[in-house]
């Protein structure tokens, strides 16, 4: 069956052009997302890889680690890293698994044979500290991926495991959210002193909670 969310999110040990690596070891205590890429030297995967580039201090911001897998090997990566800074402006600056045997693509689900028997679709795994899937999106190979949408979830995941709170359609960092619908009045008073909006009773409406 395939992984769902808050599943544990399988360990594996693969090789990467960052060397061997044994997935929970590198996971630490970050966030994580984990994607893959139907095949090196194609066009919107180039696309892909460099947009991820350009974001990677954003995930280094929210400590969310990144990692790209597709079933071509070591060497094919390396080259095409030199593509994607030609074209694109950045080398990938994240670990690429060199998935030649499956093991990861299988183990996660990445290959949907309907869509093509060999090759990994374009999924992506978000994996929490906990080392549990906190979101899976899958893409056909003519779609590349809007990366700014991941991140902006990110920050929705990040919150809503700190706060009782949710996020509302289309919503950004710095914009207000909703309370949880398990929180009651009473305790809302004592969660969001603050006060909040009620736009009916099962939608209420408060400022982001801010880290300290
Ligand atoms: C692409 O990245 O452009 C691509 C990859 C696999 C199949 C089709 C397109």
């Amino acid at each position: 069956m395939a992984l769902q969310l808050n599943d544990d999110a399988p360990n594996f040990i693969a090789q990467s052009t960052a060397g061997k690596i044994d997935f929970y070891e590198w996971l630490g205590n970050s966030w994580a997302i984990l994607f893959s890429h139907p095949k090196d030297f194609t066009p919107v995967c180039t696309t892909e890889l460099g947009a991820v580039a350009k974001l990677k201090p954003e995930f280094d911001k929210r400590n969310v680690k990144v990692i790209g897998l597709s079933v071509d090997g070591l060497s094919n990566h390396e080259k095409w890293s030199d593509d994607i800074k030609e074209t694109q402006g950045y080398k990938p600056n994240f670990p690429i698994i060199a998935d030649q045997d499956r093991k990861v693509s299988d183990l996660y689900g990445m290959i949907h044979p309907k869509a093509n028997d060999t090759l990994t679709v374009r999924s992506v795994f978000v994996i929490g500290p906990d080392k549990k899937i906190k979101l899976t999106l899958t893409y056909p190979a003519s779609a590349g991926r809007n990366f700014d949408e991941i991140l902006r979830v990110i920050d929705s995941l990040q919150l809503t495991a700190n706060y009782k709170v949710a996020t509302p359609a289309n919503w950004k960092r710095g914009e207000d959210v909703i309370i949880s619908g398990t929180v009651s009045d009473e305790d809302a008073k004592k969660l969001f002193p603050q006060g909040w909006k009620t736009v009916k009773p099962y939608l209420r409406t408060v400022k982001q909670p801010v880290s300290k």
